[in-house]
Parts: C-alpha cells; structure tokens; sequence
C-alpha cells in the first residue's frame, strides 16, 4: 500500500488533519490502535479556543459545533467564599471560547472522514515506524493477524503521550522536560444542568474544585484528589459533598444532583519533547506535549499543531518548497511553551500543595487578590484562555 502522509492516531489531531489534508487533494491513512467506540469512549476536554474553532470551519466539521456549542465570555475564579469574573471578551477585544466536548469534536471528524471514504484502519497492532530520516519512510502494522506495509511521504505521530512514534526516535535526538504535579483531577459526568452558566475555577482550602459543562443539561465538575486515590473510594455522595464544601456557599447552593455516568482520575503533569520533527516525522499533539488540565489547553495546542503542520505540508504539496516543514517544529514549539506556562501558572495557582506553607499560602492569596483586581493580570489571563495567536 502507499499513501501521501501515514497518520498514527485518530485522536482529534490525527483527524483533523486527516480531513485538512483531504481538503487539498493529499491522501492519508490512519492508523489508530483502539476501536472507534474506545476512542469515542474517553471523556476528555472541554473548551475550544476560537483559533480551534476555526481550524475545525475550515476542515469543514464546525456545522453541529455551532449548532450545538455554548460560546462563553466569562469565567469565574473562586475563592474567599465569592466568585470573581473575569470578562474574557471585554479584555481581549470580543473574543470568547466554546464549550463543545473532545468526544463530539472526534465524532464530527470521524463522521466527516467516513461519509468521504477515507481510509481508518481501527485496532491496528504493533504499528512501527521506519526509515523517516531518510526520503522513503513506511509504516508496518498487523491486523487480524496479517501483517501490512504502508509507503508515504511522510509520518504524522498523531498518538498522544503512551504512542509509538515518540518512543521511534532515538532518544540521544530527543530533550525532554518534564514536571509531575503531586496531585490529580477526579472528573465527574453527570446528566444535571450545570451549577452556573459560565465555568467556575475554585481555590479553596480542601483543594482546587473545577464545575464545567457539556450542555446545559450536562455537567462536567472535577475535584484536585490524592494522587494515588482510587475511583472505588468516591461514591456519587462523596463527590457532592466534596465539590459542594470547596464552592462558595450560592454556587454550592445550585450545585444539582444527580446520579453520575463516568467517574476518572487524571494525574497532572507538564511534558514537552523538542524537537517536534526527525526528518519525515513529525511529532503533533499529545505525542510531543502534556499540559496539566487546568487552563483547558491540551486539545487546542494539539489543534494548534495541526494548524502549523498542515501549512508546512501544504506548502510543500501545492507550493513545492520545504520551508513549511522545514519551520514546523519552531513555529510549534513556541507557542507550545507559552501554553506551557499558562497551564503551570493557572495550575500553581489554584492548587492546594502539600509543601506550600504559611508563606506559600499567602502569596496566592495575593496572587489572586492581584489578578482580580488588575485589570493588566486579568487581561494577561484573558489572552492566553481565549488563546494567543499564532
Ligand atoms: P489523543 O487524544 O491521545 O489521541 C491519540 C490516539 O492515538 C488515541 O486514539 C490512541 O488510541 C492512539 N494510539 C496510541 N498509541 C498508538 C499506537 N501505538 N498505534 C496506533 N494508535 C495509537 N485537555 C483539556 O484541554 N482539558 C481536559 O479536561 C482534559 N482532560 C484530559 C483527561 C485525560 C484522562 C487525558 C489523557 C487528557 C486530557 N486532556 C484534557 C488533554 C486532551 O484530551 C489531549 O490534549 C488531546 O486528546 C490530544 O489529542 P491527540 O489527538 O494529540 O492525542
Ligand atoms: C474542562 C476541563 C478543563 O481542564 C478546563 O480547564 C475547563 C473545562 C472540561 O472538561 O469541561
């Protein structure tokens, strides 16, 4: 078999760029080690930069998105028993971000990419990567116990952080950064209307408390939990009572109950692997860069990936010059970073950490007390939300 560009993965930055390749006449196939009802499985992110939501107008799969998403211009922080808005249209101009969830945006891409007879191959084993630092790279991989072999041009590692591709590279070429935060993120799912109608970020004493939303019948709330705590030991009642103590008293007040229908832990961790490409591989998304959850970024760099290796590629398919590829890892890596730090900043933040003391513990409380009250720190928050450009 041979195709123009292999992609590992259809998460949503192996799809995306499925489909925007597709868009200029270059072909792709995917392979994706799972079965698309895993996939469409993982409860994951939430938010949409505006730049994210564009990319996905321009892939052609925005039409439910717009029809079904909620755009939000604010977000609260909470803390001292209140909540704090933070008007992130006033403060950048109008822009705003969009609640639509990660499965939804996968399932657009997967619908999209099958009603065009694009080609997935689900539940491919022991995929390998070979020969992409030389001008004929190709992909091996078995299915139903056959073993197949794919040509290409070249391999987009679409495969999030447990993939194939990074662990292809010899490890000499590759620099790591890593942080482990000593905490996680126990996320709730549950068919109720959400406790405000814009996000809720809260710093409180018993730990940080997230309340989210699919739609306005669906809420999505996550607690900062131990980070060897196991799911069994929260029931439903637990968790109410937990994120209810850690909102201030009117938010607590709304906070609907209901049964839950997807309980899970995430540790939090920043990761970044430099640099993003080794000749015809290109590392996109989760595969390069882990970013702690709490300033909703990890979907959208991936996004933001695609953004940069989709120009590079279609530079070098329609324009004939490499200087696209050639420019993908920089041009990625530096707004990678500067996501990077967000999510470390927002994360330091709202946290509790078992290390922080009596002086740690004052300097985000000035921290925050700063942030609210300055219209500078609040518009430095507001930018990177709503998502720096590119
Ligand atoms: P992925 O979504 O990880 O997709 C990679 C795909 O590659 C998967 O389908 C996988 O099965 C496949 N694959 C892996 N190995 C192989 C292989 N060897 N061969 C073939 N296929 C393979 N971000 C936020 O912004 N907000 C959140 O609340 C949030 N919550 C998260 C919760 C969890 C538990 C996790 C893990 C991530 C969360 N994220 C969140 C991050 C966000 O979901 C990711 O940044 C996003 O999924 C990245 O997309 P991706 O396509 O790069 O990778
Ligand atoms: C969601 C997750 C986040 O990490 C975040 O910062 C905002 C929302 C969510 O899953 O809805």
């Amino acid at each position: 078999m041979r195709t123009q560009v292999a992609i590992i993965g259809s998460g949503p930055s192996g799809l995306l760029l499925g489909q925007l390749l597709a868009g200029i006449g270059v072909e792709t196939i995917i392979l994706e080690r799972s079965s698309r009802e895993h996939v469409l499985g993982r409860v994951r992110a939430g938010v949409l930069e505006q730049g994210t939501v564009e990319l996905l107008e321009e892939a052609g799969v925005a039409a439910r998105l717009h029809a079904e998403g909620l755009p939000h211009s604010g977000i609260s922080l909470a803390f001292d028993g209140r909540l704090h808005r933070i008007d992130l249209a006033a403060l950048t101009g109008g822009k705003h971000v969009t609640v639509y969830g990660q499965t939804e945006v996968t399932h657009d891409l997967m619908d999209r990419r099958e009603a065009a007879g694009l080609a997935t191959v689900y539940e491919a084993s022991d995929v390998a990567l070979h020969d992409f630092d030389g001008a004929a790279p190709f992909v091996t991989y078995d299915k139903d116990g056959i073993s197949h072999r794919i040509d290409c041009d070249f391999i987009a590692g679409c495969d999030g952080y447990h993939g194939v591709s990074r662990k292809s590279v010899p490890s000499a070429a590759l620099k790591t950064f890593e942080r482990q935060y000593p905490f996680g993120w126990l996320g709730v799912l549950a068919e109720v209307p959400p406790a405000d109608h814009e996000l809720v970020y809260a710093n409180h004493e018993r730990g940080f408390a997230l309340c989210s939303m699919r739609s306005t019948h669906r809420s999505r709330y996550y607690v900062q939990c131990p980070q060897d705590d196991r799911v069994e030991a929260w029931s439903d009642d637990r968790f109410w009572d937990e994120l209810r103590r850690r909102l201030p008293e009117r938010t607590a007040a709304s906070v609907t109950i209901g049964p839950s229908f997807e309980k899970s832990i995430a540790p939090l961790r920043s990761f970044v692997a430099e640099p993003m490409r080794f000749g015809r591989l290109f590392l996109v998304g989760d595969a390069a860069h882990i970013v702690p959850p709490t300033g909703a970024k990890g979907l959208n760099l991936a996004a933001s990936d695609v953004r940069y290796l989709f120009a590079g590629l279609r530079e070098f398919y329609v324009g004939k010059s490499q200087a696209g590829i050639e420019a993908y890892s920089q041009k990625a890596l530096a707004r990678v970073w500067k996501a990077v730090r967000f999510s470390w900043w927002m994360t330091t933040m709202l946290h509790r950490f078992p290390d922080t003391g009596d002086f740690g513990q004052r300097i985000q409380e000035a921290e925050l007390d700063y942030l609210v009250h300055s219209q500078a720190a609040s518009t430095a928050l507001a930018e990177n939300y709503v998502g720096l450009p590119y």
